[in-house]
């Protein structure tokens, strides 16, 4: 198993890492444009290879993407992360140009490859990879559910006082702060629902911290998050290479499933071998039904962006 993670930045780097420590490949190519920069990195993480007893070789890259040929799995990370105050959406002008290109490089060498999209804004980075690269739809999946969904159940665990293992909880729609719906109504605490354990109020806090979760870390860091991030890429580059069937809110490309068509957006996915396996429906009520469509023309507004720069 081969897989490529593109950009060597924080996300990058820790799911590089999350990767090899899990030894979900033999190979990990660490591609990055800045010179010397994930060669470096990537002799770092060998250099943790015997103190955390993983075999994965990890390599760097710099902008030579034959080095990443025959990946069967590619994140693409690329792009600037958000700086305090800044929204994902923002980052549209800069990261589109930069993560088409690196989509169209990746293809040309790794042409049966699964990719898992992490740059911002990430929804309208996802199509805009699924419309450049012209694969099959289940093999483009953006990760924004799977960190928001994290998120959500920390916060629950948090109010609750619990380990955050024993909650389910999603997060779908977009991946930015006024447009994810943290689905409150089908959370569980160890399958009860945290309805019964929560107030309305705080519940309603526990929504409002997890939509700006990470805005907050932002704040907090001066730039992105990354610990967080980088696992649930990984988490999600596991559940393809050991065909797991995990069930991860993932922007995918809808074809009515939602009432939403030609969109990518977090909808609960099941994750194996193929990519995204199967759109899980969560039988949302009005209310939800409502939130999800005012996402959509968020997303969709985004996207129409992209037709203005001309790159679909
Ligand atoms: C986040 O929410 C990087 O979008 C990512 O932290």
């Amino acid at each position: 198993m081969k897989i490529t993670v593109v950009g060597a930045g924080a996300v990058g780097a820790t799911c590089a890492d999350n990767i090899a420590r899990k030894e979900l490949a033999s190979e990990v190519v660490l591609l990055d444009i800045k010179e010397g920069f994930a060669e470096g990195k990537a002799m770092d993480m060998m250099q943790t290879a015997m103190l955390l007893g993983f075999d994965t070789k990890i390599t760097g890259s710099t902008n030579d993407y034959t080095k990443t040929a025959g990946s069967d799995v590619v994140v693409i990370t690329s792009g600037l992360p958000r700086k305090p105050g800044m929204t994902r959406e923002e980052l549209i002008g800069i990261n589109a140009g930069i993560v088409k290109g690196v989509a169209e490089n990746i293809l040309k060498h790794s042409p049966d490859a699964i990719f898992v999209i992490i740059s911002n804004p990430m929804d309208t980075m996802t199509y805009l990879a699924f419309k450049a690269l012209g694969l099959p739809k289940n093999r483009v999946i953006g990760m924004g559910g799977a960190l928001d969904s994290s998120r959500f159940k920390y916060y629950l665990s948090q109010a609750i006082g619990c380990s955050s293992n024993e909650i389910h909880g999603t997060v779908v729609g977009g991946h930015g702060d006024t447009t994810m719906i943290p689905l409150t109504r089908l959370a569980t605490y160890n399958g009860v629902p945290v309805s019964q354990f929560l107030d309305a109020d705080t519940l309603k806090k526990v929504a409002a911290d997890t939509m700006v979760g990470g805005a907050t870390l932002t704040g907090l860091l001066g730039t992105s998050a990354w610990y967080a991030p980088g696992a649930a890429g990984a988490a999600m580059v596991e559940a393809i290479v050991r065909d797991e069937k995990r069930v991860f809110a993932s922007s995918v490309f809808l074809e009515g499933e939602y009432g939403q068509s030609d969109i990518c957006m977090g909808v609960p996915v099941i994750v194996g071998r193929n990519g995204w396996e199967k759109i899980i429906d969560y039988k949302l009520n009005d209310e939800e039904k409502a939130a999800f469509a005012k996402s959509a023309d968020a997303v969709r507004a985004m996207n129409n962006v992209l037709s203005d720069m001309k790159l679909v």
